[in-house]
C-alpha cells in the first residue's frame, strides 16, 4: 500500500469547513480566538500556517471527527490511535517539499477541508515519489523521456477526502500559487495514526488472540531469522465465528518493503501468517468477533 484514498470521509466536514469560515468572515475584527496561527517556515522545506486542530473547533464537532478518524484507523489499519492533528492552512507561497516522516507514526493522513472544486489557487496537490523512481534505474531504458507526472503521484486535495500514505515515501505538497486570503487557500487536518496494536470488536478474549499470534510468529520467524530485510505494516482483518473458526481473511493494509530480490521471502512470510490464522481454531463463543491484527517489522 502506498496510499488509501477516502471520498465524502466524514459527516462533520461541512459543520469544521463553517466555524473556519466564520473565524475569517471579517478580516476587520480582531477576536481573540483569531490569534492561534503560526506561520510555520523552515526556509527551502517547509511553508504554512498552522495550529492544533482538536483546540481550534467546536469541542463536540471535533470529538465526532476525531472519533471517526480513530476508529477509521483501528478498523483498517490496526493502529489504536492517532497523533494530536494539525490544521495546516496554505495561502500565496506555501509548501512542502519532498520530504519522509521517520519516527511519527506508521501511517500518516491528510484530511480535506478545501473548497477544491471552487478554488482559485494553483498547486497544493499532495505529491508521493513514485516507487519507479525510488528504484529508478531497474527500470531505466533510455528511450523513454520522464517528466513530473512519471516522477511524482499527485493527489487533489478534495473537499471531505481522507488521504492516508505510507510516511516513509518521499512527499510533499506542491506550493500553493494563488490568494492570500486563508478563505480560499488549502486547508487540511493532518497527523499519523500510531500506535498499531491488536483490535477486537466482539466477545473473544485478548488471550485467545494473544495464542494465535503466537501462532503465527512462530509460521514467519523462520523468513526473518534468515534474514528477510522487511519493513513495515502488515494489517491484517479477519472474523471469528461462534464455532471458532476464521473467516473472510484479508489484508487490510500493507507497507512492508523489502529490495526487489527478497520479493518471494516477502510474500511466502504473508502466505506463512496468513495460513497459521487460518489454521488456528479460537475458543467458541457467542457471537462473531471482527479483528485487526497489524504485524510490524522493523530494520
Ligand atoms: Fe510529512
Amino acid at each position: 500500500m502506498r496510499l488509501l484514498v477516502v471520498d465524502s470521509f466524514a459527516a462533520e466536514a461541512r459543520a469544521l469547513r463553517s466555524h473556519f469560515d466564520a473565524r475569517f468572515a471579517d478580516p476587520r475584527r480582531a477576536t481573540t480566538d483569531r490569534f492561534v496561527w503560526d506561520l510555520w517556515h523552515v526556509p527551502e522545506q517547509y511553508t504554512a500556517l498552522r495550529t492544533p486542530a482538536w483546540e481550534y473547533f467546536p469541542k463536540e464537532t471535533y470529538e465526532a471527527f476525531h472519533q471517526r478518524l480513530v476508529w477509521w484507523g483501528r478498523r483498517t489499519l490496526g493502529c489504536h490511535d492517532v497523533s494530536p492533528p494539525w490544521l495546516s492552512c496554505y495561502v500565496n507561497g506555501c509548501e512542502q517539499r519532498l520530504h519522509g516522516d521517520l519516527p511519527h507514526g506508521p501511517v500518516a493522513f491528510v484530511f480535506s477541508l478545501t473548497n477544491w472544486n471552487k478554488r482559485t489557487f494553483r498547486g497544493g496537490e499532495t505529491l508521493l515519489v513514485r516507487d519507479e523512481v525510488l528504484d529508478f534505474w531497474r527500470g531505466f531504458t533510455s528511450t523513454r523521456a520522464v517528466e513530473e507526472p512519471e516522477l511524482l503521484d499527485e493527489v487533489p486535495a478534495r473537499f471531505n477526502r481522507l488521504v492516508a500514505f505510507d510516511p516513509r515515501i518521499p512527499h510533499g505538497v506542491r506550493r500553493v500559487d494563488g490568494s492570500m486570503d486563508p478563505t480560499e487557500g488549502r486547508l487540511v487536518i493532518h497527523g499519523w495514526f500510531v500506535q498499531p496494536r491488536p483490535f477486537i470488536e466482539g466477545p473473544l478474549k485478548e488471550r485467545a488472540l494473544e495464542l494465535a499470534i503466537a501462532r503465527v510468529t512462530e509460521a514467519i520467524g523462520p523468513s526473518l531469522s534468515a534474514g528477510l530485510p522487511l519493513a513495515g505494516l502488515l494489517s491484517l482483518g479477519f472474523d471469528v465465528g461462534p464455532d471458532g473458526r476464521v473467516r473472510g481473511l484479508r489484508v487490510l493494509a500493507d507497507t512492508t518493503r523489502t529490495p526487489e530480490e527478497h520479493q518471494p521471502g516477502r510474500r511466502a512470510l504473508v502466505k506463512a501468517a496468513r495460513k497459521a490464522l487460518e489454521s488456528h481454531v479460537f475458543p467458541k463463543s457467542r457471537a462473531v468477533s471482527h479483528v485487526t491484527l497489524p504485524l510490524v517489522f522493523e530494520r
